[in-house]
């Protein structure tokens, strides 16, 4: 494939300011009557010093100009069309989480673009199919780029109301620094051969122990990213009324949160909570410990009411009865040859007895899997490790069928978490042509081998 930098200028000159972004590095602008529909944004990727820790500056990376990054925000089957600009000292490039689009606008290096060098940008833009609440990241040297603070939501409306008249987006994350505000190893080999290397000061929307208004009695819809690297989030809210209205990208029938749910790296929950009288507070908690907290701040409307279900997004439903089934077995490679001599990850995990090198470039042509364009399939993943795996799919949605596990109702998603020695069933039609990465979202494990392109065609 041969990539042209600047290939897409043409689309976006002529346009009209009409806002400007509170980070002051990202701006909102409006198209022209003649464009397709949907905003069009300018953002920047820079260095900024952050205090996460008081008193220290910690020199992290930022979309926008601030972290996580500007929330960009799209209405569903309208066009969202972003410039990157690229104000770090490396390259990098955008990945678009989740989002159903076409291969070139993917943002993964030498398979949809070549990395944006520093100084240069790329404009990004497509079409969203889907609402929901999705994110972005670069994916170069993520490990590194995502530890740094480039992350940030993507939330696409429905296209009707939807009954909910408050929300509010929670990313959490949690950062690799130490008590001076220094970053430690974004990535151990000896952790990245385990769980992944995990940070250990722990954000919502980049402030510890955050503290986020809700207004009293009202109905709130809560999206929860886990933006992290490594984590997986055992998200619970004691003594909350909480329903969960859509899994990832997609709703599903509202049911209560319950005790917890586990939320993987690059996974949503989109929650409906009932904020309680004014003045009583919530505490947003990771298994016993808190990570912020929900407060309840009087105001004068009427109280809300549950709104009804969201609606269900154009996601082609698979023919279970006439799938094809592909096995993907995740496996630990035992015997760890690392070779740090010559500055390469060392190789840690395989899918189907390959590990993904992120430093061959030629990877992605040789797919792991050939898929054809739309036939029906249902991946059997079977997980052979002792640590648990966020599986996630570029370019197409998957219905999650079955788990050895835990009873499923079947749902659509992007980022399914495997358990440990879990095997699990999802299922899809292959309508969307391209080579699409299909790997662990603990970025050190993705980083080290449990990675692998899937060819659509
Ligand atoms: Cu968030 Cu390759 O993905
Ligand atoms: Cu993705
Ligand atoms: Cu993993």
């Amino acid at each position: 494939m041969s990539f042209t930098r600047r290939q897409l200028l043409g689309g976006l000159v002529g346009l009209a300011v009409v806002g400007f972004g509170a980070g002051g590095a990202s701006r909102y602008w409006l198209g022209r009557r003649d464009s397709p529909v949907g905003p069009v944004y300018e953002l920047i990727a820079a260095p900024l010093d952050l205090e996460l820790v008081a008193g220290h500056q910690t020199p992290a990376w930022a979309f926008g100009g601030t972290v996580p990054g500007t929330e960009l925000r799209v209405r569903q089957g309208d066009w969202l069309r972003v410039r990157f600009v690229n104000k770090l000292p490396v390259p990098t490039t955008i990945h678009w989480h989740g989002i159903r689009l076409p291969l070139e606008m993917d943002g993964v290096p030498y398979v949809s673009q070549l990395p944006v060098l520093p100084g240069e940008y790329f404009d990004y833009q497509f079409r969203v199919p889907d609402a929901g609440s999705y994110w972005y990241h670069p994916h170069v040297n993520s490990s590194e780029q995502l530890g740094r603070g480039l992350v940030g939501a993507l939330i696409v409306e429905e296209r009707e109301p939807t009954g909910f008249k408050h929300e509010r987006t929670l990313s959490l994350k949690s950062w690799h620094v130490d008590e001076a505000g220094a970053f430690t190893d974004f990535s151990v080999p000896r952790e990245a051969a385990r769980g992944g290397t995990a940070g250990r000061l722990s954000t919502i929307n980049g402030v510890p122990q955050a503290i986020i208004d809700l207004p009293a009695g009202q109905i709130v819809r809560v999206r929860v990213l886990n933006l992290d690297n490594t984590l997986t989030y055992r998200l619970n809210l004691p003594d909350a009324e909480a329903q969960i209205y859509a899994l990832d990208g997609n709703p599903i029938t509202p049911r209560p949160l319950g005790k917890d749910y586990w939320l993987g790296p690059g996974m949503r929950v989109c929650l409906a909570i009932k904020a309680p009288a004014a003045g009583k507070e919530i505490s947003i908690r990771n298994g016993p410990v808190r990570l912020g907290t929900f407060r309840s701040v009087a105001n004068n409307e009427a109280p809300g009411a549950w709104p009804r279900p969201l609606p269900a997004n154009p996601i082609a439903e698979p023919d279970l009865a006439s799938a094809e089934t592909l096995n993907f077995n995740f496996e630990w490679v035992g015997s760890v040859s690392v070779n740090v001599e010559n500055g390469a990850p060392p190789s840690l995990w395989q899918i189907n007895g390959k590990a993904w090198d992120i430093t061959d470039k030629t990877c992605a042509d040789r797919p792991i899997a050939k898929l054809v364009k739309g036939k029906s399939y249902i991946f059997e993943l079977k997980n052979m490790t002792q640590y648990q795996h966020p599986i996630h799919l570029h370019g197409m949605s998957f219905k999650v069928i079955a788990s050895d596990r835990k009873a499923i109702i079947p749902y659509f998603t992007d980022t399914y978490l495997l358990g440990k020695n879990e095997r699990a069933r999802v299922a899809l039609v292959a309508d969307n042509p391209g080579i699409w990465m299909f790997h662990c979202h603990v970025i050190d494990h993705m980083e080290t081998g449990l990675m692998a392109a899937i060819e659509v065609s």
